[in-house]
């Protein structure tokens, strides 16, 4: 009963929205508290209200006061008492405190807990910040131990890019519209940017791009400049300098000039102007991020300039104001790939195009690279180019957006994704070059204080930030990898959780169990052994659609045909792209008795009976893994219920209602999956499951009502190839049948499709006696609109629990059509308890 005793000391009446995120500082049970040596004053050495010492007496002030009930004062200059002490190593000596903190790197802080004596000691000021909110971090996970130890950062860029146009929408977004833009206009509320820089300042990202990458050349209007000087005056109290994404054409859809050739006079003296005015507006602009000549942007090779012309002319206009440039290695063209050459390959574009540009690129360009050489996949290799990059500082571009993982729909957890890239030894020049530790630290390359990480974050509008509250463990445990990569990811989880959600072990446990199983299975049951997201890649890139992988130019593909499946990225015979490592990770990858399962396909074109390292041919792996994932998601609603009572109403219902869709979609996604390569292969399931559902009585088999039969496209997504919409949509429809399962205690699934052009009704009967009611609303619950199709991406499920049934019972869904959505069914499925059909 601990749990729910401390819930009743938390107050849980309140309900917890999720708005404060890791940083709700919530008052720890008194048995706890005091056992905590609290100081009696704070001494925050900086009396400018917008510098980040300042904030940080507040915050610190907010935090104990939250955390322990202590309400202490917040002064300025140096007392004798037992206080807690923050600065920088420069205003400490001002003072005249003598601190022996060790010599600290740009961003890095000294924090020592003695009894009531608390130290903070920043290298600079965003430092003492950072070390502030790690002393809270502890108080708040009950820590109470002595500490005295120094930090630094792993890297010295450590940013957010977020994908906000300036029409409000975000692009990729899931959670609501832009905290920054509306109507082409910057905001002028900036609460919700304020907020926003607290949570990255506690986890130590110190700049941030507000704009999208495919970006809009209105930003640099006058009015909007102001608008950005705004948001920067927002952040800089918490440390975070801001940046904007430039689009490559501006001089002239935005300028009026006649070209904007990278090398014209004209042009130059354009962005010149333009650099002047916005630092003119904000003096402390982090710089400009840069997406050229990719998926239709413009850039240099317009006029036959070099990319390097491209980043130079921007680092140029920056330099003198001390700025960077980010520019993107995203670079491919995606109308010239043909897949009916086996050589093309959309992989090897970032080295083609950068390789040579090694060392062409002024001092203050970071190439920025996403961690794969496609597109933020459920796993690919790391990005070759990172070996290529010896004389040009590189960073690592992740994405906390879940694009291709679930969209915030589902649950993953990704530092165990990021962890394989992180982890990886290149062996540059056959030296250890780990890519975080070696290569993003800047030490491999001599590159230290220009290289690091950039993540793409989605948070918009919704009081959860990204859409949904389990989601923020990622973004968390971003800014902790970012500052150490080494960090265990399990012990970051922990610490997030108890911010999140308290200190009980029952929650802590089973959030990191289900965090932990989640990247696994949602690769399980997506796409296997290398071979990407098995999504639409020409669509939102949610649900399965395995065959809009292939026929395209996107490049993208899987090659699979009825004998075989793969990319033959082989110097030998294929691609050639596995030739871009360097030579031990190249002789690694070229063989395919030395490439790891997980990446096979990546690498080589297999027949599906190829049978792997684990003993499984490849056609009974994807099988096999598909069956596990979906059964290790249908755990999670019966993992999470086990909370009820230690978690608050709000987030516990919210959070149910987000697993328990996650679990219906894995289903979707396992037949989805399965049913398409056992009918392109035609080789049976050793298990005999695929395309057999014993569990499931196809509404195409029903006796209808305004209900008529139809297939759908893509076909597998449907069970048994044929669902049932209703005819027109303005009268009431029925699907019903006789249950001739053995008397007993069943779940009640109805898989249905939610349309986002519409809201049909439908009730579920049991002999007449109704068992529950819905809409489909999930474009309203889950906060965007998905499709507007019959697909994958509207496959959805419902599921009642525990319904007592006897053989010949009548179940009946009674529904309206509404807009669009026609009310489509699929199946009813009569689960028997554990069985997942
Ligand atoms: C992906 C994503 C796009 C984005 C692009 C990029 O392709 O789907 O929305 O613009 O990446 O990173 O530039």
């Amino acid at each position: 009963m601990r749990g729910l005793w401390f819930l009743a000391t938390l107050g849980l009446a309140a309900a917890e929205d999720g708005l404060n995120a890791w940083l709700r500082y919530a008052r720890l049970p008194n048995q706890i508290a005091r056992q905590a040596i609290v100081p009696s004053a704070i001494i925050a050495l900086n009396t400018t209200e917008s510098s980040p010492v300042y904030t940080a007496g507040q915050e610190l002030q907010k935090g104990i006061n939250g955390i322990l009930g202590k309400q202490l004062d917040v002064s300025h200059e140096v007392k004798e008492c037992a206080s807690v002490v923050i600065g920088t190593v420069a205003s400490f000596n001002e003072s005249g405190i003598a601190i022996e903190t060790p010599e600290l790197e740009e961003d890095g802080f000294w924090l020592s807990v003695k009894g009531d004596n608390v130290e903070i000691v920043g290298q600079n000021e965003r430092g003492a910040l950072y070390g502030a909110f790690e002393y809270l971090s502890m108080l708040a996970q009950a820590n109470f131990t002595e500490v005295a130890y120094a930090t630094n950062p792993s890297a010295a860029i450590r940013w957010i890019n977020q994908w906000d146009n300036m029409d409000g929408t975000i692009e990729r977004g899931y959670a609501g519209l832009s905290i920054f833009f509306k109507n082409n206009t910057v905001l002028s509320n900036v609460t919700r940017v304020e907020q926003y820089a607290r949570l990255l300042a506690s986890i130590r990202v110190n700049g941030i791009v507000i704009n999208n990458v495919n970006a809009n050349a209105i930003l640099l209007s006058d009015a909007n400049m102001a608008g950005l000087a705004r948001i920067a005056d927002a952040m800089r109290p918490w440390g975070i300098k801001v940046g904007i994404s430039l689009n490559f054409a501006s001089p002239q859809t935005f300028g009026g000039l006649s070209t904007f050739d990278p090398l014209d006079e004209s042009v130059i003296a354009w962005w010149n102007n333009i650099a002047d005015k916005l630092y003119a507006q904000v003096p402390d602009l982090a710089g400009f991020l840069v997406k050229a000549n990719s998926e239709g942007q413009p850039g240099p090779i317009t006029y036959n300039r070099t990319l390097s012309d491209g980043a130079n002319l921007f680092a140029r206009a920056a330099k003198p104001h001390g700025g960077v440039v980010m520019f993107r290695a995203f670079v491919y063209d995606y109308q010239t790939l043909n897949e009916a050459n086996w050589k093309d390959d959309r992989a090897n574009a970032a080295v083609d195009f950068f390789r040579e540009l090694d060392g062409k690129f002024d001092d203050n360009v970071i190439v920025q690279v996403k961690y794969g050489p496609i597109d933020f996949q459920v796993r690919e290799p790391v990005s070759p180019l990172f070996a290529h990059l010896k004389e040009t500082a590189s960073a690592i571009e992740l994405q906390i957006t879940q694009e291709y993982l679930g969209q915030q729909c589902h649950l993953v957890y990704l530092p165990p994704l990021w962890k394989t890239i992180l982890d990886f030894d290149m062996r540059v020049d056959g030296e250890k070059s780990v890519i975080g530790t070696d290569i993003l630290s800047g030490k491999r390359f001599n590159k230290k204080g220009l290289t690091g990480y950039a993540a793409v974050v989605n948070v918009g509008q919704n009081a959860t930030w990204l859409g949904t509250h389990l989601s923020m463990s990622n973004l968390y445990a971003y800014g902790r990898i970012a500052w150490d990569p080494t960090v265990n990811e399990v012990e970051i989880l922990e610490d997030w959780t108890r911010l999140t959600f308290g200190l009980d072990d029952t929650v802590r446990e089973t959030i990191t169990r289900m965090s932990m199983e989640s990247w696994p299975a949602y690769e399980n049951y997506t796409g296997n052994l290398g071979i990407q997201t098995l999504t639409d890649i020409t669509g939102p890139h949610y649900g399965p659609n395995p065959q809009s992988m292939d026929n395209n130019p996107w490049g993208q593909w899987t090659r699979a045909d009825a004998f075989s499946i793969g990319m033959d990225r082989t110097v030998y015979n294929g691609t050639g792209y596995a030739g871009q490592y360097p030579d031990e990770v190249a002789a690694m990858y070229e063989e395919i008795e030395t490439t790891p399962d997980d990446l096979l396909l990546w690498f080589h074109h297999v027949p599906y009976t190829h049978v792997l390292k684990s003993g499984k041919t490849v056609i009974q792996h994807f099988y096999d893994a598909h069956y596990a994932g979906a059964e290790t998601a249908a755990t999670f609603p019966t993992q999470w219920s086990k909370l009820r009572n230690l978690v608050d109403k709000q987030r516990f219902d919210e959070t149910m209602f987000r697993l328990t869709y996650q679990a219906g979609h894995s289903i979707v996604w396992r037949d989805s999956i399965n049913q398409f390569y056992n009918s392109l292969s035609n080789i049976a399931d050793d298990h005999d499951r695929v395309n057999k559902h014993p569990w499931r009585i196809e509404a195409e088999n029903m006796t209808l009502k305004n209900y008529r039969v139809t297939a759908v496209t893509p076909f597998e997504v449907a069970s048994n190839l044929r669902v049932v919409q209703t005819i027109g949509n303005s009268t009431a429809a029925s699907a019903s049948a006789t249950i001739n399962y053995p008397n007993g205690v069943y779940d009640l699934a109805v898989a249905y499709y939610d349309l986002y052009e519409g809201k049909a009704s439908y009730e579920l009967f049991l002999n007449e006696k109704s068992i529950g009611k819905w809409i489909g609303d999930n474009e309203d619950k889950l906060g965007f609109t998905l499709t507007r199709g019959i697909d994958g991406h509207s496959a959805t499920r419902i599921t009642f629990k525990g319904i007592q049934i006897k053989k010949g019972d009548v179940v009946r869904v009674d529904a309206k059509a509404n807009g669009r959505e026609t009310a489509p069914l699929d199946y009813i499925a009569v689960l028997p308890p554990g069985v997942v059909d």
